[in-house]
């Protein structure tokens, strides 16, 4: 059984082969009629236990569009919160038949205690658990890197190799950092972290990435700028950093934006907090690719929910021959 936990778990060609199939998916996206039948009669449950705005319904949008049954399950509202454990709420899922289940969980390392531990035979694919990983995000960013930084067509095949992609803000309760900094790195990228010392993780010395606390010197040497929101709610109060000092150090205004090579684009993941590590002028410009990242997400997790469940069969062999 494959799952997808980690981007650590990617090599280099399984990560082109997503982003190759993404590209095929998107094409997809482009005809009048976007929907492929290559799913039909497998079932895909969303299980939810912190909230989501994008991964969640952008999961649910990519398998409706390769036909599967979809199933949404909130931990609000369920029997989780009578205290039912992740291992019942697997196990209930598995009775009624699934053939994938997508996870977010507050907890580093539900999706792998899912994955391994028998409960289910599902595929596992993590959408976000605690700080840990979120590996769908980091694909359908280095997807929309590649677009923008190599070019749709050219991008075909490659990796990101050379590009320098710096990412700012609170690291420390990321799993969009740690993701990126693996698959980046994985794919050729050159990483720099910027944060304050109090938001960068014990051991990043140790992580494949450059660390520097000065925005301002990084900015002229960046491809690509992803700025990152201060998870409060992973923090204790006493921790807050305060909003005028953290935006005047990190946050990326109209001025910062123009230190920027002329081709950088900036990214967000969202949620963006707008007046605190990026200001609306620099939200929506043409240079922030925060809703392309969105719009990325679709096609990019439909390439992964195509690989693990779709057969045998290339992906782009496959999405060809239903345009036929
Ligand atoms: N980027 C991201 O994971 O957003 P959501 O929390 O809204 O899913």
């Amino acid at each position: 059984k494959r799952h997808l936990i980690s981007a650590a778990d990617l090599t280099r060609d399984d990560a082109v082969l997503i982003l190759d199939t993404a590209e095929e998916m998107a094409r997809v996206a482009d005809r009048p009629i976007k929907k492929l039948p290559t799913l039909r009669g497998r079932t895909v449950v969303n299980l939810f236990f912190e909230d989501s705005t994008r991964t969640r319904i952008s999961f649910e949008a990519a398998e409706k569009r390769l036909s599967a049954d979809v199933i949404n399950f909130a931990a609000k509202g369920s029997s989780v919160s009578k205290g039912e454990s992740l291992k019942d709420t697997a196990q209930t899922l598995e009775a009624m038949g699934v053939d994938a289940v997508v996870i977010r969980h507050g907890a580093s390392g539900a999706p792998y205690r899912l994955a391994t531990s028998g409960w289910i035979d599902a595929a596992v694919i993590n959408a976000g658990d605690g700080t840990h990983q979120h590996p769908t995000q980091s694909l359908l960013d280095a997807f929309t890197m590649r677009r923008r930084l190599v070019g749709r067509d050219a991008g075909i095949g490659q990796d990101l190799s050379g590009k320098r992609i710096t990412i700012v803000g609170d690291i420390l309760h990321s799993r969009v950092a740690r993701s990126n900094v693996d698959l980046l790195h994985t794919l050729g990228a050159e990483v720099t972290l910027v944060a304050p010392p109090t938001l960068l993780p014990v051991g990043v010395g140790h992580w494949p990435c450059e660390v520097s606390y000065d925005l301002d010197s990084t900015l002229p040497k960046s491809d690509a700028v992803m700025m990152l929101r201060v998870q409060r709610e992973r923090m204790n109060a006493a921790f807050f950093p305060t909003e005028r000092e953290y935006s005047r150090r990190y946050g990326l205004d109209g001025d910062r934006m123009a230190k920027m090579p002329e081709h950088a684009i900036v990214m967000h993941p969202g949620p963006m907090v707008r007046g605190m590590e990026i200001t609306a002028e620099v939200a929506d410009s043409e240079r922030c690719t925060a809703i392309e990242q969105v719009a990325n997400g679709v096609h990019t997790r439909m390439a992964v929910l195509y690989l693990l469940l779709g057969g045998n069969e290339p992906a782009v062999t496959h999405a060809r021959t239903e345009e036929t």
